[in-house]
């Protein structure tokens, strides 16, 4: 199926790799000259509050939360789309990374709906959502750079193309969210601890604590945060957990962190300004890039370098549908075809030719 330049491509994005179950309808233009696309309808249920008891995400429970609230809210974002089933041109689902049981669901439940309907389907990298996030918000063209932070990776990507990525750095151990995560328990802060570390640090000081900058300095572009998490481990049993005591501790780790990223980050655009000899975009996503404190620490660098600064929206940095409807939408431009059945893949890096490291963190392969 060829489509014409004029036409509008309507797509149903699935996305239940971890413990968001989500569904939205994304429209765009076939003409690739013309970027960024529309969000018809973006529903997401979240599942942190089935989690939460547990500190973590629990594959099983997640697995059964997304099978009982799949079909609903598949009904849902159609209905906010007014869209039917037979305007849509095809059906994207995560295929991968991320936890079986949830891809499993997400991946049956797409097939059924293709089946039924006679649609092309496509299975989506998650990781590739994230990437061409920004190009659906705003359009931004190839090559660029992505620094992917939540609590499964941790990742600086060279985006150059779809289906083109060179991963530049990961985290060597734990991965950011993470972190944050730890940080909080230690400090007897509920899950999940990024927004609650974020919270008390606006109270603390942010020198009461010398944590080390791990790697800062180094030519590596990697980063670690499992020796920040034994500092603030040993701060922790040091003090006296008063709140102000807590509130030190958060704004202390995460002026390690913003210093972390803004070596990391520096040296990453210095890399790509070598090989293409101008800026681009640094983009966001993932969960931790809700930080206001690394925002702003990564706004003030891009700026300074004559960077682009792109941070879309909280909801479409954290997992949703409409990014994996929209690294669909961007392939069937590219192809007009129906792609693949690629099964489910719970490991399935963007770069194939990354060294294979430990840092994929908790949650596994998931971003
Ligand atoms: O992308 P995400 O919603 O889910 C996945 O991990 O896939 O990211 C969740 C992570 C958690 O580790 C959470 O603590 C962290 O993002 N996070 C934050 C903030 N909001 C969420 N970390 C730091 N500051 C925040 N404001
Ligand atoms: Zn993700």
């Amino acid at each position: 199926m060829r489509v014409k330049k004029s036409d509008q491509i309507t797509i149903l994005g699935i996305e239940t790799s971890c413990d968001e179950t989500a569904a939205s309808v994304v429209r765009g233009c076939a003409d690739i000259s013309k970027v960024a696309g529309e969000i018809i309808s973006n529903v997401v249920l979240s599942q942190t509050e089935d989690h939460a008891p547990f500190g973590g995400v629990v594959p099983e429970i997640a697995a059964r939360a997304h099978l009982q609230a799949l079909d609903g809210i598949v009904r849902r974002a159609m209905d906010e789309a007014a869209t039917g089933f037979s305007d849509l041109d095809a059906i994207a689902v995560t295929s991968g990374p991320g936890l079986a049981g949830g891809l499993i669901v997400g991946t049956m439940t797409a097939r059924a709906l293709t089946a039924v309907h006679d649609k092309p389907l496509y299975t989506i990298n998650h990781l590739e959502g994230h990437a061409l996030t920004a190009r659906l918000t705003d359009g931004v063209a190839f090559p660029y750079l992505l620094l992917l932070v939540s609590g499964g990776h941790t990742q600086i990507l060279l985006v150059r193309g779809v289906d083109d990525y060179e991963r530049w750095a990961t985290t060597i151990d734990d991965a950011l969210g993470e972190a944050f995560d730890k940080t909080a328990k230690l400090l007897g802060l509920p899950y999940p601890g990024g927004p609650q570390v974020e919270k008390a640090a606006l109270d603390g000081d942010s020198e009461a604590h010398a944590f080390p900058r791990p790697l800062a300095g180094r030519k590596t572009l990697d980063m670690s945060y499992s020796g920040l998490k034994t500092a603030v481990r040993k701060a922790a049993l040091e003090s006296d957990m008063s709140d102000q005591a807590i509130a030190d501790i958060c704004a202390s780790f995460q002026a390690a962190v913003a210093d972390v990223l803004d070596d990391r980050l520096g040296r990453a655009l210095a890399k790509f300004e070598d090989r293409y000899g101008t800026p681009s975009a640094l983009v966001v996503a993932g969960g931790v890039a809700a930080n206001n404190t690394l925002r702003k620490r990564l706004e003030s660098l891009s700026n300074e370098r004559g960077w682009r600064w792109i941070a879309p929206p909280q909801a479409l940095c954290t997992d949703n549908a409409a990014m994996i409807a929209w690294a669909a939408l961007e392939r069937f431009r590219l192809d007009g075809h129906q792609q693949e059945d690629a099964g489910i893949r719970p490991r399935w890096p963007l770069d194939p030719d990354a060294v294979i490291r430990l840092g994929a963190g908790k949650k596994g392969a998931k971003a």
